[in-house]
């Protein structure tokens, strides 16, 4: 991946202090708006971030986002040599749509729900060559309900190619998609790190489908 960054970022608001207070005013706010959409008070911290990015898989190039916010993992992906051109965000809330599109005007940001991503990705061409490589989520997945999250990971394995990986945080204890969840929707797991300072600290885990899953896939009896 070569870096690719955004001409776009420093433009409109003045060099990355006025950005950073820029993003956390308008994270705020949405917060105030919806908390339990919103799932955090401010955007996710650097360590936090560099993590994230660090489970992509190598020669990454297709990704989707969900639950961008104010676009911290956005950049970052850029910064790690993502083409804007080979990344959808997903971000459910209007406002922080729009300024998402200011922010990174080369990205494609779909205002729509993380559980139709398969059909956005496949929409703006992003499946044309292939399947994703991985998705990068920041929604707040334990405020969900199962049948929502289950929805978002089938989608999402839909759009994903064989290795591809379901890149997530959460802020409490143990995996957000459960042992039942997974196990009914065929996945595998590793807790990949902790960010201690991140606020509040993080989890993340990578998703990804089961050996077991693969295996049987493979060994479907041939028809008639
Ligand atoms: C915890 S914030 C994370 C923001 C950013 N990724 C970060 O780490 O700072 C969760 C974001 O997910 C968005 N969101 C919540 N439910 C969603 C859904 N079903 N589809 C798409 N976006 C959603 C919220 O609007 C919010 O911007």
């Amino acid at each position: 991946m070569s870096p690719l960054p955004d001409p776009s970022f420093n433009h409109h608001h003045g060099g990355e202090a006025a950005i950073d207070l820029h993003s956390i005013r308008t994270f705020l706010r949405q917060w105030f708006r919806d908390p339990v959409k919103m799932a955090s008070v401010t955007p996710s911290g650097r360590q936090l971030t560099r993590m994230m990015v660090a489970q992509l898989p190598a020669d990454c190039s297709r990704v989707v986002e969900l639950g961008a916010g104010t676009g911290v993992f956005t950049r970052a992906l850029l910064d790690a040599g993502i083409a804007p051109s080979q990344l959808l965000v997903v971000e459910i809330n209007p406002d922080l749509s729009d300024f998402l599109r200011d922010r990174f005007p080369r990205v494609p940001v779909a205002c729509a729900d993380a559980r139709h991503l398969d059909t956005l990705a496949a929409e703006r061409g992003l499946l044309a060559d292939g399947k994703l490589d991985a998705v990068v989520s920041g929604l707040g997945m334990l405020s969900m309900s199962s049948e929502l999250r289950c929805e978002i990971l089938r989608a999402a394995f839909a759009a994903l190619g064989d290795d591809g990986r379901f890149i997530q945080f959460t802020y409490g204890p143990f995996s957000p998609v459960r042992r039942r969840e997974r196990e009914a929707l065929g996945l595998r797991m590793h807790r990949a790190g902790f960010a201690p300072r991140n606020l509040p600290p993080a989890t993340v885990y990578v998703y990804q489908r089961s050996r077991s899953h693969e295996v049987a896939s493979v060994r479907r009896p041939p028809r008639g």
